[in-house]
């Protein structure tokens, strides 16, 4: 058969681009349309925009026929390639409206009566992040610093991250040159401390003395070095985190965006309404973003936390703040039966997993009258919610905490108190 005949048959059965409405957001911040009997969840299309798609698996953006409002050119250069960000091309209004919506058709799902309205915390969607993890790689010569490409292992190579504070970009940039000298490093963290950035660098070989120099050198720089989970170099890290001064290390949970967590810890304090009367329970504790602000208020508190570490360094930030009454066990709490008869009102912010166990303890603690749920994942909030609710709890307040912006993740939290 020559080539001429074989290309033709293909031509012919590649399905032809359709256009169609966006009708609707999909949960994955993708745009649900419809051809014929067939619901297609197409990536970067947005809502009320008519598209050009094929409708091929998955489902590909030919072209944007005619733009939403919500549309923006995206203001990162490596959006297209870059697995970090799905909501480049969507403005911080827009993002919201996607945020709120599957908020929305997830209570919706509840099927709860009298829900109260839905409250947003945003900030800036630049420069937000100061945490961040990328990887480090010199395939065929090349090195490659970054984040993942969305379903691939490949890494995407970056100059700067859009997301990131201004200080940890700095860092990326003036530590390319060093990298590209060595062979050495598979991962780098960077968390933006109170007056430096902390470097960690992850290494696969040994690194040689001239060239650690050069890393420990970087200016504004708290240098850490691991390699087999041993330290070569540890310098510490102290951050500021909602009223204390906490020690860090890789590994330890820190919510990411210092504006928004702010915002979150004011609507928790408001939401608990702690005052000295208070005996309070704060699950999944992790350094004590949420129990310290809560013992500064006065109430009497006890942060649980499954990892020992962390423990250890949110007893000493405490010791370190203003609190006095507030005391941290390390407690695997997704298997263990608590005395909860001590509390009045608790504190949940687990991980994506959720917190079925200590709902269904909950649910009998008559005592607890008040529980704050912050989550970030709807699927096990959803299950959780309804396990408190038949236990005698309403939903009294709602709040979409816009942690993650240009991403389609964020927190919810949840108000809940015994009818
Ligand atoms: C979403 S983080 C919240 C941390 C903290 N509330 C904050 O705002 O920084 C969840 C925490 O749960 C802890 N964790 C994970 N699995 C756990 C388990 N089985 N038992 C207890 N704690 C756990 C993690 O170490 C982490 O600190």
């Amino acid at each position: 058969m020559s080539n001429r005949w074989r290309s033709s048959i293909s031509r012919d059965r590649e399905p032809k681009p359709i256009e169609a409405e966006v009708l609707a957001w999909g949960d994955h911040g993708d745009g649900e349309l419809h051809v014929g009997s067939k619901r297609l969840f197409v990536a970067g299309a947005i809502p009320d925009e008519l598209v050009s798609v094929l409708a091929s698996k998955p489902p590909k953006l030919i072209k944007v026929l005619t733009p939403s409002d919500d549309r923006r050119k995206s203001p990162c250069r490596y959006a297209s390639e870059c697995g970090g960000c799905q909501l480049q091309h969507v403005t911080p209004r827009g993002q919201l409206n996607f945020k709120a919506d599957r908020l929305t058709r997830f209570l919706h799902g509840l099927a709860l009566d009298n829900l109260p309205e839905v409250e947003l915390l945003s900030a800036e969607d630049r420069g937000y992040r100061r945490r961040a993890r990328l990887s480090v790689s010199y395939r065929g010569g090349k090195l490659r610093m970054g984040f993942r490409q969305a379903k691939s292992n490949r890494i995407v190579d970056i100059d700067s991250c859009y997301n990131l504070t201004d200080p940890l970009n700095q860092v990326i940039k003036a530590l390319k040159p060093l990298l590209a000298q060595q062979r050495a490093v598979s991962h780098i963290d960077l968390l933006q401390l109170d007056h430096a950035v902390g470097l960690h660098l992850r290494l696969t070989e040994p690194l040689q003395e001239q060239q650690l120099d050069a890393f420990q050198s970087l200016p504004g720089v708290a240098l850490k070095v691991s390699r087999d989970e041993a330290w070569l170099v540890d310098t510490p890290w102290l951050v500021s985190n909602n009223g204390s001064s906490v020690a860090y290390q890789p590994g330890d949970f820190l919510q990411a965006n210092t504006k928004i967590n702010a915002l979150m810890v004011e609507r928790v304090l408001e939401w608990m309404a702690v005052d000295e009367g208070d005996s309070v329970a704060d699950f999944f504790s992790g350094l004590g973003n949420f129990s310290v602000p809560m013992a500064v208020k006065g109430a009497a508190v006890v942060g649980f936390e499954g990892s020992d570490a962390m423990v250890k360094r949110a007893s000493e930030a405490a010791e370190r703040s203003t609190a006095s009454r507030i005391v941290y066990r390390s407690v695997d709490l997704f298997g263990t039966q608590l005395v909860l008869e001590n509390y009045n009102k608790v504190l949940l912010d687990p991980p994506r997993a959720g917190a079925q166990s200590l709902c269904e303890q909950l649910s009998k603690a008559a005592k607890v009258e008040r529980v704050v749920y912050v989550s970030c994942d709807t699927n096990s909030l959803a299950r959780d919610l309804k396990i408190l609710v038949a236990g005698g709890f309403n939903i009294e307040g709602l709040a979409l905490a816009d942690m993650f912006p240009n991403t389609i993740h964020s927190e919810t939290i949840v108000l809940l108190t015994r009818v």
